[in-house]
């Protein structure tokens, strides 16, 4: 039986129905109508599903949607304001952060999630910060590059 789901995500409250084991990136994507979540493994491995969920960055392919009732979301979507993007998006352009971009927005969330607790990681820290998020086109370098990047602009607002 259909549940009520009331949920703010990117600051908007939304009140939809859905089916009790349905998955929360499906009900982003086909419900919300928000396609930046990715899906990819499924079984919370490859970060393709990164969300930031009241705050804390998780994988959403490992959550049903009803279990998100009363709380409160963020998505790639809600990065930019007014049509800009956010500095990390930017530094991850800059720094041809992607190629295929289907990791980017995981890997975007990441990265903000890194930054807002520790606005200067070394490298070491920004690899562990990501290894929950996988990317089969970059070979991680640009990757790195860009969430330096990220944190230097960040730091100069
Ligand atoms: S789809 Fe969620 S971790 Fe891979
Ligand atoms: S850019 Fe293609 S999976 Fe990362």
């Amino acid at each position: 039986m259909r549940q009520t789901v009331n949920v703010t995500i990117n600051g908007r409250l939304y009140q939809e129905e859905a089916e009790p084991r349905l998955l929360l990136p499906h009900f982003l994507r086909e419900v919300v109508g928000l396609t930046g979540t990715h899906i990819g493994c499924v079984i919370g491995e490859c970060g393709a599903c990164t969300i930031l969920l009241d705050g804390k960055l998780v994988k959403s392919c490992l959550l049903f949607a009803v279990q998100v009732n009363g709380r409160e979301i963020t998505t790639i979507e809600g990065l930019a304001t007014d049509g800009s993007l956010h500095p990390v998006q930017e530094a991850f352009v800059e720094r041809y952060g992607f190629q295929c971009g289907y990791c980017t927005p995981g890997m975007v969330l990441a990265t903000y999630s890194l930054l807002s607790e520790n606005p200067d990681p070394s490298e070491e820290e920004i690899r562990r910060a990501l290894a929950g998020n996988l990317c089969m086109c970059t070979g991680y370098i640009q990757i790195i590059e860009s969430v330096k990047e990220a944190a230097k602009r960040l730091r100069q607002l």
